[in-house]
């Protein structure tokens, strides 16, 4: 059976980025697929500066909104990282596979660093060593299939060549994973700022929507979206009318009835084209706002799902791990 595995960092707000890009195909169709396990990641969360109150509060918060997205813990295994001593195990043996060449590639560290340095603040070594960790959490179960958003390509290509690398030198270990995108969606862009993506930890522009804001704040944010100063035709062109594409494919994934170059064709204005996106999104995200009320009024219902699928997660990550240790020449305990 295809083991699938994808996880979601607790350093914000989820957002409607988060949930077209990721979180909607966990609930749809990965966790009915396969043997799926989805995790909050909080370890991630505490690569840049943090507040540990509130990595604490979005922890609960990130997994009481994927049971309210549609997780069922009867099907999925549902867990938080750091109950599940095999990642950070496993993240160090990785650390001796990879180079410090590799690690300084990565998008994602060279873009936080500019941000840390731009606020004042000192780069974590664990920003650095961040995708090495993100690929334990992959290797550690064996998975073959990570469902992300295309922000993560690049860690889970650098997730496949260490699998590779650690293969050939110390012999078959890991499974080599691969990513895999929604059709529509994998990239929303901030309504604010259609060059960056809509991202969790943006401050106050009102360009990113997030799962739990209210139907008015959702249509404030997208009635306010950037589209483009001409007031010409509707058309999908990622290039030249990049907030007006990003509007086009939110429409798509949230069932507006076509592909975003289809959608572009039946409208004549932004205004309309902005509406029905407005009103899309509501509809898309009120049953998870709703669930999710329902569920955080019963936080030991929480506490239960996860407990348990750590220890699911425990028992399938430890045989891997301990098979890393015993190749790279790590002495078994007597
Ligand atoms: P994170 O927490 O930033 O995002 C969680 C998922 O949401 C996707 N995503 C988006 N998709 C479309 N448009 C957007 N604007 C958008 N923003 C975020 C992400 O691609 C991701 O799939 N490093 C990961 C967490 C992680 C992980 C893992 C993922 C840690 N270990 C192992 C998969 C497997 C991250 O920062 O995701």
């Amino acid at each position: 059976m295809t083991r699938i595995f994808s996880g979601i960092k607790p350093t914000g707000h989820m957002t409607l980025g988060n949930y077209l890009g990721a979180v909607r195909q966990w609930t749809e169709v990965d966790q009915h697929r396969g043997e799926a396990l989805f995790c909050v990641v909080d370890l991630h969360a505490l690569t840049v500066e943090h507040d540990p109150a509130r990595v604490l509060r979005l922890s609960r918060q990130v997994g009481t909104l994927l049971l309210a997205a549609g997780l069922d813990p009867a099907g999925c295994t549902l867990f938080v990282q750091s109950h599940v001593d095999e990642h950070a195990r496993l993240s160090y043996v990785l650390e001796c596979t990879a180079s410090d060449g590799e690690m300084r590639r990565m998008i994602q560290y060279k873009e936080k660093t500019v941000q840390a340095q731009a606020a004042g603040e000192s780069v974590r070594l664990s920003l650095l060593t961040y995708p090495v960790l993100m690929a334990a959490d992959i290797l550690a179960y064996g998975a073959s299939e990570v469902p992300v958003g295309d922000d993560q390509t690049q860690h889970v290509e650098l997730t496949r060549d260490l699998a590779v690398r650690f293969n050939q030198k110390y012999g078959q270990t890991f499974v080599v994973p691969r990513a895999t995108r929604p059709t529509v969606a994998a990239r929303v862009m901030d309504l604010q700022d259609p060059a960056s993506k809509m991202g969790k930890t943006t401050v106050g522009t009102g360009g990113v929507v997030f799962v739990l804001d209210e139907a008015d704040v959702v249509r404030k944010k997208v009635m306010r979206a950037v589209t483009d100063s001409g007031s010409g035709a509707v058309e999908y062109d990622r290039e030249k009318k990049p907030g007006v594409a990003n509007l086009l494919e939110v429409l798509a994934a949230c069932g507006g009835g076509g592909t975003p170059e289809e959608l572009a064709g039946s409208y004549a204005s932004y205004g309309a084209l902005k509406k029905d996106v407005a009103d899309a999104v509501v509809e898309v995200l009120r049953p998870v706002r709703e669930r999710h009320a329902e569920l955080a009024a019963d936080p030991g219902y929480l506490d239960g799902v996860l407990r348990e699928g750590a220890a699911r997660a425990r028992a399938m990550a430890r045989p891997t791990v301990d098979a890393a240790y015993r190749a790279i020449g790590l002495m078994p305990a007597g």
